[in-house]
């Protein structure tokens, strides 16, 4: 079977940003691209079925660091992958863990070999080095397997920010090293993306993203964004990496954002995007809509009977009204948790589809400053 390929259909006259398709053996992937979070082999409060539709999407995130902790490798072997394990057929991406590892892990000792770190959920003491981790992301199966990387506080200066980089490059030759060593598990291709890091520095990002451009992946990630760093140093971070990195190959800007930074992100040239704000502001009661943001615990919604957001082409957005929503929020019923998950991911799949069409009608850089005040304003 043959490696991710990417086709780049058209690049915008007027900004960086492109529309282009992803093949897998899983399938394609219409690029640009959001891809809903699956931590454990569950986007939290959505079915499957829910996923394919109303909310269409195309690829969605594993968590490696989750899945080896629960339920593990032997029963990931055992069922012949998260494709089969969880029942989704499209493309899967799994991060890599060096990002799990230093936010929620316990304890951890970062060394030349790897990391050891101790469970968040009983206090075990796990070794996790670029081979083990090449092993783990092969057992789940994932389409595109994210390098182990670690990734430097926004803050990180200059020596911690480019020891760490320098670290990442020599842990992403190893994952190469036996990535290349071992073979695909289950019949389809999998593909190994590097991760570009270098915190805010403008020296270390270009640096790292050549070391990166050297490993002609068949595609290339950002990570060490949105960590804290004010958005201006994000948005000129990420134009630097874009200008960077190659221009035929998808890149991904790992775990960013809201809505308007995926719009800013798109015209500086990102293809893939992931982030838990949909799913975890939406469990707080937070619904992202095509006119704004809501507060469904307000009062203002009691008596609200409209769609929660007729703009998007979901049916789920059309049926239920904000005055339900609310509700079901008021009284803690599980339903509000699955439609606000729903809305928010269904709304952030139309966001990057309307943004492919107005690259494609070459209108895009005025339908997006004509959306960004929009997408902020608090309804
Ligand atoms: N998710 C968000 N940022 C990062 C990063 O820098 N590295 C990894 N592995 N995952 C991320």
């Amino acid at each position: 079977m043959p490696a991710l390929q990417f086709q780049l259909e058209i690049t915008d006259a007027k900004s960086a940003a492109r529309a282009g398709t992803i093949t897998t053996d899983h399938g394609t992937i219409q690029t640009p691209i959001f891809m809903p979070v699956g931590t454990i082999g569950s986007v939290k409060a959505v079915t499957q079925q829910q996923l394919a539709d109303p909310i269409k999407a195309q690829i969605i995130l594993g968590n490696t660091y989750h899945l080896y902790l629960r339920p593990g490798m032997q029963v990931m072997e055992k069922a012949g992958g998260l494709h089969q394990f969880m029942n989704w057929n499209k493309p899967i991406l799994t991060d890599s863990g060096g990002f799990q590892v230093f936010s929620l892990a316990g304890n951890r000792k970062i060394n030349e070999e790897g990391v050891m770190f101790q469970s968040h959920i009983d206090g075990s003491k796990h070794l996790f080095t670029p081979e083990k981790v090449m092993d783990i992301e092969r057992t789940i199966g994932a389409d595109i397997m994210m390098a182990f990387d670690e990734c430097p506080p926004a803050n990180a200066e200059y020596k911690y920010a480019l020891n760490s980089m320098n670290l990442t490059h020599r842990w992403l030759d190893r994952c190469f090293k036996h990535f290349n060593a071992t073979p695909d598990k289950y019949g389809h291709t999998q593909n190994l993306f590097p991760i570009v890091q270098g915190a805010v520095h403008h020296d270390l990002r270009k640096a790292s993203c050549e070391y990166i451009a050297s490993k002609e992946a068949t595609g290339n990630a950002i990570g060490g964004l949105s960590v804290g760093e004010p958005e201006p140093v994000m948005y000129e971070i990420c134009q630097l990496c874009c200008e960077n990195l190659p221009t035929q190959k998808p890149r991904y800007l790992m775990g960013v954002g809201t809505p308007w930074n995926i719009l800013e992100c798109i015209a500086l040239g990102i293809d893939m995007f992931d982030c838990v704000m949909p799913t975890r502001n939406g469990r707080n009661a937070m619904l992202f809509t095509s006119k704004g943001i809501i507060n469904i615990d307000n009062k203002k919604w009691e008596y609200d009977f409209s769609p929660i957001d007729d703009g998007i082409d979901c049916e789920w957005s059309h049926y239920y009204s904000k005055s339900y929503v609310r509700h079901l929020f008021k009284a803690s019923e599980i339903l509000g948790l699955t439609i606000a998950s729903v809305q928010n991911l269904a709304f952030y799949l139309w966001l990057v589809k309307e943004a492919r069409k107005h690259i494609q009608q070459g209108d895009f850089l005025a339908w997006k400053n004509e959306m960004v005040p929009v997408l902020k304003t608090r309804l």
